[in-house]
């Protein structure tokens, strides 16, 4: 039987976009990457999987509205069913959100409601807290404001650089946005 198809939304790295197309126990196929930045190295990750890509420039564009539609004519003619926002620097607006409501996940890198949109692993170890981590959520207009899924912690160490609790806080994260993942599309 064939899987369920998936699209990841990607702006930047692709770490993420890379730990779900290397999971093939999930029940679904990532068969299109959609990303705003033309110069992304997530596109050469999908192009060496011989995953289709979808990259456009907002610019191009009169509106959201309007890219959003051809993006969202592109999921429709690929069948997509499921859209995993993995490091997508935009946040998403009605016509994307009326397409595929409910079918929207995000990953981010701090334990929401604290720290939502950019630089939250730094922003989180300046602050001093304890813990931080990262959570999958779904989607909804705001910047990170879905209902949350699932939350891990990761524990601000001591003495521990930023650049350490980053590479702890991206290890979880590619362990816990396939697992999610996984869990959600099983039920
Ligand atoms: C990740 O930390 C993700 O949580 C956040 O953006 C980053 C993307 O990294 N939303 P990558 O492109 O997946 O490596």
């Amino acid at each position: 039987m064939s899987k369920v198809k998936a699209a990841v939304f990607a702006s930047g790295t692709g770490s993420n976009f890379q730990a779900i197309i290397e999971d093939k126990t999930l029940p679904c196929e990532v068969v299109l990457l959609v990303c705003d930045r033309p110069s992304a190295p997530v596109i050469a990750k999908a192009q060496r999987q011989g995953i289709k890509t979808f990259v456009f420039s907002a610019k191009d564009y009169e509106s959201k509205e309007a890219y959003e539609q051809e993006i969202v004519d592109v999921l429709k003619r690929n069948e997509i069913e499921w859209v995993f926002l993995a490091g997508y620097m935009r946040l998403l607006g009605q016509t994307m959100l009326d397409a595929y409501e409910g079918k929207i996940l995000n990953i981010h890198p701090s334990l929401l409601p604290a720290f939502p949109g950019k630089d939250s692993i730094a922003r989180a170890f300046e602050a001093g807290v304890a813990e931080t981590g990262v959570t999958v959520h779904y989607v909804d207009g705001g910047m990170d404001t879905g209902p949350v899924i699932a939350q891990e912690v990761v524990e601000v160490l001591p003495g521990d650089p930023l650049e350490s609790l980053e590479a702890r806080i991206h290890e979880v994260e590619h362990r816990l946005y396939p697992k999610v993942i996984k869990e959600l599309l099983q039920k």
